[in-house]
């Protein structure tokens, strides 16, 4: 998967893999966030750094955030695909409406973006964000939102990022290789409402994986 490879090469160059602190735009506490060994590099740890209450609701940006407002919803599922997946946790950072995770210099373990949600009963969620920009060190890339699961005795891996619908660095291949997940693409269109905010929608299916791996595309 070629976005933990940016962050191993990104960890080696920074020799990195300290906790970094920042605060939480949901609750405004400061929160650490560790990062841990990958066994190739380093990487955010987000059941290393957990706030106090967790919801299915995650605010990764603060009111006030440039950029383009959106929330993202949907329903995460077992593997099954069918029934609801309760219980289980996400962590989310992403770059800012400039491509940087951090600021005034670049720290991909310093996000200030970033949050945390828990599914109830129904598996539904919801994430109030901005639309990130591509990486400022990883333009190539597709502008995405980074997303790791655990919780429920299942070790923190990740799945795929978000993507946006439109993005030129979707290659034909990236689409052919996520048409094969049907309705669990994690290819986001957005529409924008009214009220100036852009929506979107996108449904999950857990799968196993290995501690600190990609679940499958
Ligand atoms: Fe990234």
């Amino acid at each position: 998967m070629r976005f933990q490879s940016t962050l191993t090469i990104l960890a080696l160059l920074l020799q990195c893999g300290p906790a970094a602190s920042s605060v939480d735009a949901q609750t405004t506490k400061q929160i650490t966030i560790e990062s841990r060994s990958t066994g190739t590099g380093y990487a955010l740890c987000g059941s290393c750094s957990l706030p106090d209450t967790i919801t299915a609701t995650a605010w990764l940006a603060s009111s006030g955030e440039p950029g383009e407002p959106v929330i993202l919803s949907g329903t995460i599922y077992q593997e099954d695909g069918v029934t609801p997946d309760s219980g289980v946790t996400l962590f989310l950072y992403q770059t800012d409406a400039g491509g940087y995770y951090h600021r005034p210099e670049e720290n991909v373990f310093h996000p200030r973006l970033y949050g945390w949600l828990a599914t109830g009963r129904d598996g539904r969620y919801e994430i109030h964000t901005i639309v990130p920009a591509p990486e400022i060190l990883a333009p190539g890339e597709p502008a995405h939102i980074h997303v790791q699961v655990f919780g429920g005795g299942m070790k923190e891996h990740f799945i795929h990022e978000f993507w946006f619908q439109g993005d030129k660095r979707i290659t034909a291949k990236d689409r052919i290789a996520l048409s094969k997940l049907g309705g669990f693409s994690p290819v986001v269109t957005l529409t924008k409402g009214k009220d100036g905010i852009s929506r979107g929608t996108r449904n999950m299916r857990i799968r196993p994986a290995a501690p600190w791996k990609y679940e499958p595309d």
